[in-house]
């Protein structure tokens, strides 16, 4: 069985939901503390053992490639100037991953993105992360992707990240119909993507990190569009599903949605708690806050 090596990263969407911000940045290159929302995701993805990150780009995006490029004006200033701690964070930065970039000349979905990393990936299994979703572990954890990775290979069969949210939410997010009576990973029985309140068969969503086998691409090339007009992922994993063993995760990890105004500014918030340099001043604002807010 082949090993996940590669790992597709979506990002090319437009960002509406962050303008102005993101109306001359792309949403993945705004900052979580100090390093873009994509670097995390990058980073997650290296961390489980991902050698080449597939970036799928649309216009407007070419920073998120500068990022993970050489910038040898700043690193020789920085050798100049003895900077070395921070040097060498900026050269592992660049040396972290092999990224390949590939353009959706025309955004007709998040299934029409995956598709176009087909090239890259060839025949093997592969991981996708959504560019705007961050999934923070605690240091002796293993990473959300990783955890996904190791229960594909266990399992051999295509595996997605779910989570609980209220019945209401559940029309924002591709659906999970699986299997309750096991201990988990649960054996998927169908997907669908953004139903009504009233007919999601659970209130069970996927989050943006799958792992998938080949067969996914069959799929993808002849899915019709779906729901909002858009070449769905979940629609493709639903027929795919019935040809070949899927199964749901709960993960350990915390989730962030960075692309959406208020889990941006949680995920500042987490990963500031996280910073050995941020964390006591970041408290004690937080308890500052909190406590005049409570006066209130
Ligand atoms: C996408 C997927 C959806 C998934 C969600 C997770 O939706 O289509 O199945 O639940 O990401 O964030 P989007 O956020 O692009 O509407």
């Amino acid at each position: 069985m082949h090993k996940v090596k590669k790992a597709i990263i979506p990002a090319a969407g437009l960002g509406t939901r962050f303008l102005p911000a993101t109306k001359s940045v792309p949403k993945e290159m705004l900052t979580i503390v100090d390093a873009p929302i994509i670097f995390y995701v990058v980073e997650e993805a290296i961390s489980a053992g991902i050698e080449d990150i597939i970036l799928i780009q649309g216009r407007g995006k070419s920073s998120i490639e500068d990022f993970f490029d050489t910038s040898y004006e700043l690193e020789d200033r920085l050798l100049k100037s003895g900077q070395i701690e921070l040097l060498s964070r900026i050269v592992r930065i660049r040396e972290m991953a092999n990224i390949i970039s590939v353009r959706q000349k025309q955004a007709l979905g998040l299934g029409h993105a995956v598709l176009c990393g087909q090239r890259v990936i060839g025949s093997e299994p592969f991981a996708v992360l959504l560019g705007d979703e961050i999934m923070i572990s605690q240091p002796n954890q293993k990473s959300a992707i990783g955890e996904l990775i190791q229960h594909y290979e266990n399992l051999n069969g295509s595996i997605v990240g779910m989570m609980q949210v209220s019945q209401a939410d559940i029309s924002k997010y591709g659906c999970i119909d699986f299997e309750k009576n096991s201990a988990g990973p649960y054996r998927i029985r169908g997907l669908v993507e953004k139903p009504k309140p009233e007919e999601a068969p659970s209130n069970w969503a996927i989050l943006g990190r799958y792992v998938f086998s080949n067969g996914i691409f069959d799929e993808l090339s002849n899915q019709t569009p779906g729901i909002n007009g858009e070449i769905q992922l979940t629609d493709a994993m639903n027929r795919h599903s019935r040809k070949s063993p899927y199964y749901a995760s709960a993960l350990s990890a915390k989730r962030f949605d960075a692309g959406d105004k208020l889990g941006y500014i949680k995920a500042n918030i987490e990963v500031g708690l996280m910073h050995p340099e941020l964390r006591s001043g970041l408290l004690q604002y937080i308890r500052e806050t909190a406590n005049s807010l409570g006066a209130k």
